[in-house]
C-alpha cells in the first residue's frame, strides 16, 4: 500500500534539490505518492530555510497548524537548514514532532522516518550525501548539486554552521548525473552549490582536481545538453578565465547572479566579502561588454550593523551603475552562530524599512525605464511550464521569463518568440515562425 507524503520546501534551490532527495529516499523502502493536500498526508515535511529570521517564526506557527489539522497517525517532519540550527529546540518546543533532519543529514530519511524523536544535525563529511537517487520534479530542468557547505563565513550568514564545511562533489560523479538527466529528457542542468565557482576547492575523493571552469566545459560536451545554468557564484571568484568561458561557451546561459550584499567598501569589510565595490563593478564591466545583452541578479542587505546613509549610498550608486535586472533585498536580520550577531552598532528599524524602501524604489524605476527596450526582441524560449490560462511559459537564454498562448506541444521544447508585452516580471510574446 502506497503512503501519502506532503512536503513543503522553503528557501533556495539546494532546498528544492534536497527534498527530491528525500522523496527519492523514501521511496527506495516504501511507496509514497506525493499530495498538495496536508489533511490526507501520512507524512508532512516542511524543508526550511533559516538564513533570516522571519522564516524560523513562521515554522512554529505552522507547525502547530499542521499538528491540528493532521490525520490521525499521521508523521510530522522538520528537515533542513533551520533543523539543522535548533535541532532538539524544536521537539521540546513542538513535541508532537515525529523527527528532525539537518540540511546535511537529507540522505537519513529513509532511517529517521520510522523512529520516534529522532533527531540527525550533525554537519560532519557525511559521504551518503554524494548519492544521489532518482527524482525530479521537473521532466527539463534538473537540479544538481556539484558542491555542499560553505568556508566563506560571511559574518552575517548562518549557512556555514547549518550546511558545514564546504567539499566539492566529484567531478566525475557530477558529469554522471547529468548524462542521466539528459537522458532521461531534461535538456538544462542547473548546478547548485553555495559557492558554485569555488568548485574544487576541497575532495574528498582521490578524484581528478579540476576547477568550476573546467567542469563548465565538460558537461558542455554532454551532446544532447543545450543549456547550463547555476547559482550562486562568488564575486570574488570571478576571474577572467571564468568569465571568458561564461561568455564564450554557448550553452552557458547569460544570466548571472553577482550577490553584491553591500556598495559600501567598509561594510564589505565587515562582512568578510572578500572583494570591494571596485572589483564588483570591473567585474561587471567586463560582462557586460563581453556580452552586452548579459542579465545580471544580485542579493543585496541594507542596514547591516554600523551601516551610514554614505555606506548606503554606495550600495544605491552600484545599483544605478550596474541596473540590475532582478534583485533579492533584505533587512539586516541577526541570526544566532554568526560573528555579526554580537555586533553593537545595530541600525534602527526605521531606518532599515526606509533603506529597504528607497532601494527597492530605485530598482523598479530601473527597470521602468530598461523594460520596453525587450519590446520586439526575439529569444529562444525552452518552454517548461503550462499555464492554466492558456498560456505556456518558459525562459530565455538570459533569464526572462517568456509567456506565449500555446498548449502541450511546446512543453519540452525550444522556440523563437518576439516579446510583444514586456513588463518587470514575465513578457508577453508571439512564435516566430
Ligand atoms: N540577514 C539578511 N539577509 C541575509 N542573507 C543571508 N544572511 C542574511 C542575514 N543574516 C541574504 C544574503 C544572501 C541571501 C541568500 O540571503 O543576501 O545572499
Ligand atoms: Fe553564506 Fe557567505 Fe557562504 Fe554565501 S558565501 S553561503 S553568504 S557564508
Amino acid at each position: 500500500m502506497s503512503k501519502k507524503l506532503y512536503i513543503e520546501t522553503l528557501g533556495c534551490a539546494m532546498n528544492v534539490r534536497d527534498s527530491e532527495h528525500m522523496i527519492a529516499e523514501l521511496n527506495e523502502k516504501e511507496n509514497y505518492i506525493l499530495t498538495d493536500d496536508s489533511k490526507e498526508a501520512d507524512l508532512i515535511i516542511i524543508n526550511t530555510c533559516s538564513v533570516r529570521e522571519k522564516p524560523v517564526h513562521k515554522l512554529f506557527s505552522e507547525l502547530g497548524a499542521f499538528n491540528k489539522i493532521k490525520k490521525d497517525g499521521a508523521k510530522i517532519g522538520v528537515c533542513g537548514c533551520s533543523a539543522s540550527h535548533l535541532g532538539h529546540d524544536i521537539i521540546k518546543r513542538a513535541p508532537y514532532v515525529n523527527f528532525v533532519l539537518g540540511a546535511r543529514n537529507v540522505s537519513k530519511i529513509g532511517e529517521v522516518v520510522n523512529k520516534d524523536k529522532a533527531v540527525e544535525i550533525d554537519i560532519d563529511y557525511d559521504e551518503s550525501s554524494f548519492a544521489f537517487k532518482d527524482f525530479r520534479s521537473s521532466a527539463h530542468k534538473a537540479y544538481i548539486n556539484i558542491s555542499i557547505g560553505c568556508d566563506k563565513k560571511c559574518t552575517f550568514c548562518i549557512v556555514p554552521q547549518t550546511r558545514g564545511e564546504e567539499i566539492s562533489i566529484p567531478a566525475e560523479l557530477v558529469l554522471q548525473e547529468c548524462q542521466k538527466a539528459v537522458d532521461s529528457g531534461a535538456k538544462e542542468v542547473f548546478l547548485l552549490g553555495q559557492n558554485v565557482n569555488n568548485y574544487g576547492r576541497r575532495f574528498t575523493h582521490t578524484s581528478e582536481k579540476i576547477n568550476f571552469t573546467k567542469l563548465l566545459q565538460r558537461i558542455s560536451q554532454i551532446p544532447k545538453l543545450k543549456r547550463i545554468r547555476f547559482t550562486s557564484p562568488h564575486p570574488f571568484h570571478m576571474d577572467d578565465e571564468f568569465l571568458e568561458e561564461f561568455a564564450s561557451n554557448p550553452k552557458i546561459c547569460k544570466s548571472m547572479h553577482m550577490p553584491l550584499q553591500s556598495g559600501s567598501n567598509d561594510i564589505l569589510k565587515k562582512m568578510k566579502r572578500g572583494y570591494t565595490k571596485e572589483w564588483f563593478l570591473n567585474r561587471v564591466f567586463k560582462l557586460k561588454q563581453m556580452i552586452p545583452d548579459v542579465s545580471i541578479s544580485t542579493d543585496i542587505i541594507v542596514a547591516f550593523p554600523g551601516e551610514s546613509d554614505e555606506d548606503f549610498e554606495h550600495t544605491l550608486d552600484v545599483m544605478r551603475q550596474v541596473e540590475f535586472d532582478q534583485i533579492f533585498s533584505f533587512k539586516y536580520s541577526a541570526r544566532p552562530l554568526t560573528e555579526a550577531a554580537e555586533f553593537t552598532d545595530v541600525v534602527d528599524e526605521e531606518v532599515a524599512s526606509a533603506r529597504l524602501t528607497t532601494l527597492q524604489d530605485l530598482h523598479n524605476q530601473i527597470l521602468d525605464k530598461n523594460v520596453n527596450k525587450l519590446k520586439e526582441r526575439i529569444y529562444d524560449v525552452y518552454f517548461e511550464e503550462l499555464r492554466a490560462d492558456g498560456y505556456i511559459a518558459g525562459r530565455s537564454d538570459n533569464n526572462h521569463l517568456v509567456k506565449v498562448k500555446g498548449g502541450e506541444e511546446l512543453l519540452g521544447r525550444f522556440a523563437p518568440v518576439k516579446i510583444t508585452s514586456p513588463s518587470r516580471l514575465s513578457c508577453v510574446g508571439e512564435l516566430v515562425f
